[in-house]
C-alpha cells in the first residue's frame, strides 16, 4: 500500500476512526510502512530523503499526524493517538540515528578498504631505460682516446661562420662551402654577422688552440648539422667526434700510429687500414681513412658467395677524413707554424656504430623505436 493511502492528509473523523481502539491498528500501518522504508536506505543521500520524509517539520509523515491527525482529534481520541505518536516519534527517531550510524561506519569502512594497500599484490614494473647506440658508441671511442692521453671538450652547436669556415682556411667563396652550406639561423635585423648551425666538429679545433698553448690533446664530440638529404648512410643530424693533437714534435708517423691504435682498439685487431690521399682545407696532407669491410672480413664477398652489399664489393669501407694540419690554420690561432706540428681527424660517429653494430640504415638511430633501442641494453 503507497504512503499516500494511510490518509496522512486526512482527519480521524474523515478516515472513520471514532473509537479509541481503533488507533493502534492504525498506527502498525505506519510503523509497517516505515519499516519497508528503512530497508531501501543504503547511503547518505538515500538516508537524509529518509530523514526529511519523517522527520521534516514542514511536511515529514510525523508532522502530517500531529497536524491532521492529533491535532483535530475529539478528546476521547487525543489521548490515545497522543501516546501512539509518542511511541512512534521515539522508534522513528532511534531507527533513523542508528541507520546513519551504520550509513558513516560502512562508509568509512569502504574507504579505509579502498585506502588499504596490499602488500600481496604484484608491483607495478617500470621499464628501465637503457643509453642510445650512439652515446655508448661516444663512450667506446672516449674510452680508448682517454687511455692514450687526450682529453675530451666540447663546444657550441649554433657557430660563427667564421669558426665554422674562415678560421679552418675555408674562406667565403671557396667551393668546399659548396659541399656544407648549411642551416643558417635568422638573426633580428641589424645584427652583428651570422650564426648557422655547425657542420662538423672542427670549429673546436680553432676553439681549443685560441684558449690553450701547445701541446695539445683532445677530442671533441658532438652533433653536427648539414643540409644533406636523408638515405641509408645519411642524415641532415649526425654525430661526430673530432681529434686534435699539436706538439713540437709530431709527425705524420704519429699520425697514421694513433689512428691505427685506435680501429684495431675499436673493431679488434684483425681489421686493416689504408690511407688515400684526399683533400680538406685545414689539413696539408689530407687522407680518407678505409678499414677493410668488417662485415665479408675484406674479402669483398658475402658468405653465399656473391657481393658483399655493405662495401658493394670493393673490400673497404670509408671511415673519415684527417690529416696533418694545414700550417695555413696556425696563422688564425697565433701559434709558430715553424715551431709546432700535428694532426686532425673528423669521424662520423654514426657510421662507425653502423659498421660495428651491423647496422643498415642510419635512420633508425633518429626514430626511437624501443624494439632497435632494446637490442643494445
Ligand atoms: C669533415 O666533416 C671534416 N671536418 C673532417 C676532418 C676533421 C678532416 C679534421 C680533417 C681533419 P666529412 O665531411 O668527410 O669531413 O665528414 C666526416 C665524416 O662524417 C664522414 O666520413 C662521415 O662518416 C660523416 N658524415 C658526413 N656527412 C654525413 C651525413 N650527412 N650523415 C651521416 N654521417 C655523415
Amino acid at each position: 500500500m503507497p504512503i499516500s493511502d494511510l490518509g496522512l492528509d486526512k482527519t480521524l473523523a474523515a478516515l472513520g476512526v471514532a473509537q479509541a481502539s481503533q488507533v493502534p491498528a492504525l498506527f502498525a500501518e505506519v510503523r509497517a510502512h516505515f519499516e519497508g522504508h528503512f530497508k531501501t536506505v543504503h547511503d547518505e543521500s538515500e538516508w537524509k530523503m529518509f530523514r526529511d520524509r519523517w522527520l521534516g517539520r514542514k511536511s515529514g509523515v510525523l508532522t502530517q499526524i500531529t497536524e491532521n491527525w492529533l491535532k483535530p482529534a475529539t478528546p476521547e481520541l487525543k489521548r490515545a493517538v497522543g501516546a501512539s505518536l509518542n511511541e512512534l516519534r521515539a522508534y522513528v527517531e532511534t531507527q533513523i540515528e542508528a541507520r546513519r550510524t551504520a550509513i558513516e561506519s560502512g562508509a568509512e569502512e569502504a574507504a579505509l578498504a579502498r585506502g588499504r594497500i596490499d602488500l600481496s599484490l604484484p608491483g607495478v614494473i617500470r621499464p628501465v631505460g637503457s643509453r642510445h647506440l650512439i652515446r655508448q658508441v661516444f663512450q667506446e671511442i672516449e674510452d680508448i682516446f682517454f687511455s692514450i692521453g687526450f682529453s675530451i671538450v666540447e663546444g657550441p652547436e649554433i657557430e660563427t661562420p667564421y669558426y665554422n669556415f674562415e678560421a679552418l682556411n675555408i674562406p667565403e667563396f671557396h667551393p668546399v662551402r659548396d659541399d656544407m652550406d648549411t642551416f643558417y639561423i635568422d638573426l633580428p635585423k641589424g645584427a652583428p654577422g651570422q650564426l648557422l648551425l655547425r657542420t662538423h666538429t672542427s670549429p673546436m679545433q680553432i676553439r681549443t688552440m685560441e684558449k690553450r698553448k701547445p701541446p695539445v690533446r683532445i677530442i671533441v664530440p658532438g652533433k653536427v648539422y648539414r643540409r644533406d638529404n636523408p638515405d641509408a648512410t645519411h642524415s641532415f643530424i649526425f654525430h661526430q667526434v673530432e681529434g686534435l693533437a699539436v706538439d713540437s714534435d709530431i709527425t705524420f708517423c704519429d699520425f697514421t700510429g694513433t689512428i691505427e691504435y685506435f680501429v684495431k682498439q675499436f673493431f679488434g685487431p684483425s681489421v686493416k687500414t689504408r690511407f688515400r690521399p684526399s683533400y680538406f682545407p685545414f689539413t696539408e696532407p689530407s687522407v680518407e681513412f678505409d678499414v677493410s669491410c668488417p662485415f665479408c672480413s675484406g674479402t669483398g664477398s658475402s658468405a653465399g658467395g656473391g657481393t658483399c652489399s655493405k662495401c658493394k664489393g670493393a673490400a673497404w669501407i670509408e671511415l673519415f677524413g684527417a690529416g696533418m694540419v694545414d700550417p695555413a690554420v696556425y696563422g688564425f690561432v697565433n701559434y709558430d707554424a715553424k715551431k709546432v706540428s700535428g694532426f686532425a681527424f673528423g669521424m662520423g660517429v654514426d657510421r662507425l656504430a653502423m659498421l660495428k653494430y651491423g647496422i643498415d640504415d642510419i635512420q633508425v638511430f633518429f626514430q626511437n623505436d624501443v624494439r632497435f633501442l632494446r637490442q643494445f641494453p
